[in-house]
This record gives structure tokens, C-alpha cells and sequence, in this order.
């Protein structure tokens, strides 16, 4: 495979990410809501995977606090297995974290075992579920954390997860 070339998203990204956003989801986002994001909305951020000038994939997330609640990750299907999305979110996950970041967090379908193990390998654990949040077949979503301690370690014990939080006020 070409060389991987992971950078910030740029307005100029928005069709390329929406029609990334197609091939991969059932309910994607339309241009507009990218332009918005890349544009206008200013807690979030997002990074573009690109092979030989073509966006291969993207992930992206609202910085709430020290949080970031990651919004999507996406890789073209003929891009896939090529680990692309693992160099994206550790790119994105090393990147906020060196900027002060503590915690992130998805939502995800039981059935996309894909994007399961994926999270899992960056340490996010399955702290919890919304009942019936995908309005396509009303699927739960599995609620996800990634957390990282005082030593910088990621919090892998979902029971100490969840009292976290509690403290927090959170799911
Ligand atoms: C999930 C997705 C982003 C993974 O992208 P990718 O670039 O193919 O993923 P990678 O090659 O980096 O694989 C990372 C890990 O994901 C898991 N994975 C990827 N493809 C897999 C497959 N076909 N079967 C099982 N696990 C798979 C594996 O754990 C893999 O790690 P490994 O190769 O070291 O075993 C991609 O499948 C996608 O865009 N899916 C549609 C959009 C989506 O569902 N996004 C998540 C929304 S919550």
C-alpha cells in the first residue's frame, strides 16, 4: 500500500468526507453537516487519512472539556483492513491527549463487531447502553469510554469505569 498520510481535515475535505460518510453508513451525514463541522463548529476536530491525494478515511470529535466525544470514523470499504482507522484514531487519541485530553467516548452498534474490536484495542470499554438509539432499527448503542488515570494509564476495569462516572453524573 502507498504511504499513509494522516493530517487535519480542511474545508477543502468536506466532499471527500461526506461521500466517505455514504459509502460507509446507512443514515450518512450530508455535506452540509460537514462543511458546518469543519467550517463553523468550533469544539470540533478532525483528521483525514489520505493515499496518494485521495481521503481514504476520516475521524472526527467534539472537544467538550477535557473530553472528546468522537462523533464518527469512517474508511472507504476498498480502503479497508489496511489499518487505516487504527493510524487515524491513534493519531487523533495521541494528538488530544497531548493537548490535555483525559477521556473519550462513542456510541456504537452491538452489530458492528468491526468497530467493536477496534475501539477495544484503543482501550474503550463497554460502559453501558442507549436503548434504542439508532432510529434506522432502533438497535441500542453500546456506550464506550476510554480513560486514562493519573499515571496516563487507560482504565480497563469496567466496574471502576462506572463509578467514575457516577462521580461524574454520567452513563
Ligand atoms: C470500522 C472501520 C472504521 C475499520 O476501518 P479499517 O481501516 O478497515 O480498520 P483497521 O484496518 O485499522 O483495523 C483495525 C481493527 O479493526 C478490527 N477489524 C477491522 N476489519 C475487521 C474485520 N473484517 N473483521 C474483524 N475485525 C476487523 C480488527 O480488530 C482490526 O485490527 P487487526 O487488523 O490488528 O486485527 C471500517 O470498517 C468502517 O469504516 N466501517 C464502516 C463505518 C463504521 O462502522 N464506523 C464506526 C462507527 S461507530
Amino acid at each position: 500500500m502507498s504511504d499513509l498520510t494522516v493530517r487535519a481535515a480542511e474545508p477543502g475535505d468536506v466532499h471527500s468526507i461526506a461521500e466517505i460518510d455514504k459509502a460507509c453508513f446507512s443514515a450518512p451525514w450530508s455535506e452540509e453537516s460537514f462543511r458546518v463541522e469543519l467550517e463553523e463548529n468550533t469544539v470540533a476536530f478532525y483528521l483525514v487519512g489520505e493515499i496518494d491525494g485521495e481521503v481514504a478515511g476520516y475521524a472526527g470529535l467534539w472537544w467538550v472539556g477535557d473530553e472528546g466525544h468522537i462523533t464518527n470514523v469512517a474508511v472507504h470499504p476498498k480502503y479497508r483492513g489496511k489499518h487505516i482507522a487504527t493510524c487515524i484514531l491513534d493519531c487523533l487519541i495521541d494528538y488530544c491527549e497531548n493537548e490535555g485530553m483525559r477521556s473519550f467516548t462513542l456510541e456504537v452498534r452491538p452489530s458492528n463487531d468491526k468497530a467493536i474490536e477496534l475501539y477495544q484495542k484503543f482501550a474503550f470499554v463497554d460502559v453501558g447502553r442507549r436503548p434504542g438509539y439508532y432510529e434506522d432499527n432502533h438497535e441500542d448503542a453500546i456506550i464506550m469510554w476510554r480513560v486514562i488515570d493519573d499515571s496516563g494509564m487507560p482504565v480497563l476495569d469496567r466496574v471502576k469505569l462506572q463509578e467514575i462516572m457516577i462521580q461524574r453524573g454520567k452513563e
